[in-house]
């Protein structure tokens, strides 16, 4: 880990920090390493030398959207048929862990592409809407967005209020949608809206997704947020002001837009947990090397019991995240009711991620809370995972909920 620069004198990390970071607990197949090494190899290449940048000056780099569509990683889930990788979610999560690692912001696209609007699609659109759409995003020829929340409906999601109203072959759509990923540089957005009219309401029963493209008349991209952390993912406003949707883009049913979108949020809900696998990963990679490299009373800090304990908790909760957030996607492929779980591995990898910035921040000292080294960058990124696709809050409601669940 090196320091940006500047000309006070730095203390400089081990350049072998210890041997047992990567121990997961996986036993990758052959294809899994190699998707991970080009995961690996892809972030240090592409995206390592311009982060501290990236971050700084809040930019979203396009060419990584086509450079990630090129090796496949925008159409991990995606079958072959329609251009994807057509990987099982494991090896999606394991690649997705990977960018994180180099980069929170990356893997959030990544991640709300592959597990959101491409999901979706799949899942419950028409053989035309997966030709004209899915391929495409498959490719990384157009970046998928997922619009759920609206200023006044955040966790609770069914509160949204952009209403959509057919019109002959066409639903007329006004509203505007909150906090939506890669928004700005989408070629698809999934956005939900009220079909049902203020007369008759019927609460998450009253909602439809409508696949939405940017060229659309009523089309705005409204202010770009900006953020504490995850500065090189852009997050804005949509507007629609009387946005017209071709009928055929709407998805599946007209009611069940809610029920699409919050099955969707199970791989959703994944995806964020193992990017935040990734940032408490590169924390303790980061704190495990500084800790070889500093030295204190005339020590090597990590030979301190204070900062031992402190890399082991790390250690163990980051292996314990992974272990949950890998059982839940092996028990979603197999088919099984997933809802309770995937809450469990969000909920669990993304207070591993705070605590284990919050960590490094504490075994770096001073040096932790300057932008000469990556861990304040970590801290702030991390902070996002305990909020977005679900609040910390709602996971435990799921999860609660779910202990009393029937099915
Ligand atoms: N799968 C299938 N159906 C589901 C479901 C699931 N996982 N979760 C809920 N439903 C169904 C329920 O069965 C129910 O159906 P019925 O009408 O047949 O009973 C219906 O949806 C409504 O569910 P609830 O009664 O549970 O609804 P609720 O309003 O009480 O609570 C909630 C639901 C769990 C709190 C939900 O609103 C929620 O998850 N909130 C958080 C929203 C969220 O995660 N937002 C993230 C936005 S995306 C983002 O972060 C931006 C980004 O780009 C990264």
């Amino acid at each position: 880990m090196s320091p940006r620069g500047g000309w006070v004198a730095r203390p400089a990390a081990a350049s072998t920090p210890t041997r047992k970071l990567a121990s997961d607990l996986l036993d990758l197949s052959e294809e899994q390493r190699e998707i991970r090494n080009l995961a690996r190899e892809f972030a240090q290449r592409e995206i390592a030398p311009f982060i501290s940048e990236w971050d700084e000056n809040a930019h979203f780099e396009p060419s990584l959207v086509r450079k990630m569509g090129e090796l496949g990683f925008l159409g991990m889930l995606i079958p072959e048929e329609y251009d994807g990788l057509g990987v099982d979610t494991p090896t999606y999560l394991i690649a997705l862990e990977e960018i994180a690692v180099v980069d929170a912001s990356a893997a959030v696209m990544m991640s709300v592409h592959n597990s959101l609007p491409t999901q979706m699609i799949l899942r419950f659109g028409s053989d035309e809407q997966r030709e004209r759409f899915l391929r495409p995003m498959a490719r990384g020829e157009l970046l998928g967005a997922f619009a759920l929340s609206e200023p006044e409906a955040g966790s609770d999601a069914a509160a949204l209020v952009t209403q959509a109203v057919l019109d002959g072959d066409t639903w007329v759509l006004n509203g505007t949608k909150s906090w939506v990923t890669s928004g700005s540089h989408a070629g698809v957005v999934l956005a939900m809206a009220r079909t049902d009219l203020p007369e008759d309401r019927k609460g998450a029963r009253g909602i439809g997704t409508f696949i939405v493209t940017p060229d659309l008349p009523g089309f705005h991209v409204g202010k770009k947020e900006d953020k504490l952390g995850l500065r090189s993912s852009p997050t804005v406003q949509l507007t629609f002001d009387g946005l017209r949707v071709p009928a055929a883009n709407l998805l599946g049913e007209p009611s069940e837009g809610f029920i699409y979108a919050m099955q969707s949020l199970e791989n959703g809900r994944l995806g964020i947990a193992a990017q935040a696998v990734g940032i408490a990963r590169a924390a303790l990679e980061a704190a495990t090397a500084y800790a070889a490299g500093r030295s204190q009373f005339g020590t090597p800090i990590k030979d301190f019991q204070a900062i031992q304990f402190k890399l082991a908790d790390m250690a163990t909760r980051i292996a314990a995240s992974r272990t949950l957030l890998h059982a839940a996607a092996r028990a979603k492929d197999r088919g099984e009711n997933v809802k309770q779980a995937t809450s469990m591995a969000k909920l669990f990898a993304s207070e591993t991620a705070m605590f284990a910035t919050n960590q490094a921040v504490q075994i770096f000292g001073g040096y932790g809370y300057v932008k000469d080294y990556p861990v304040e960058r970590l801290f702030r990124d991390a902070k996002v995972t305990e909020i977005y696709e679900g609040t910390s809050e709602i996971q435990r409601i799921v999860i609660a909920r779910e202990l009393y669940a029937s099915d």
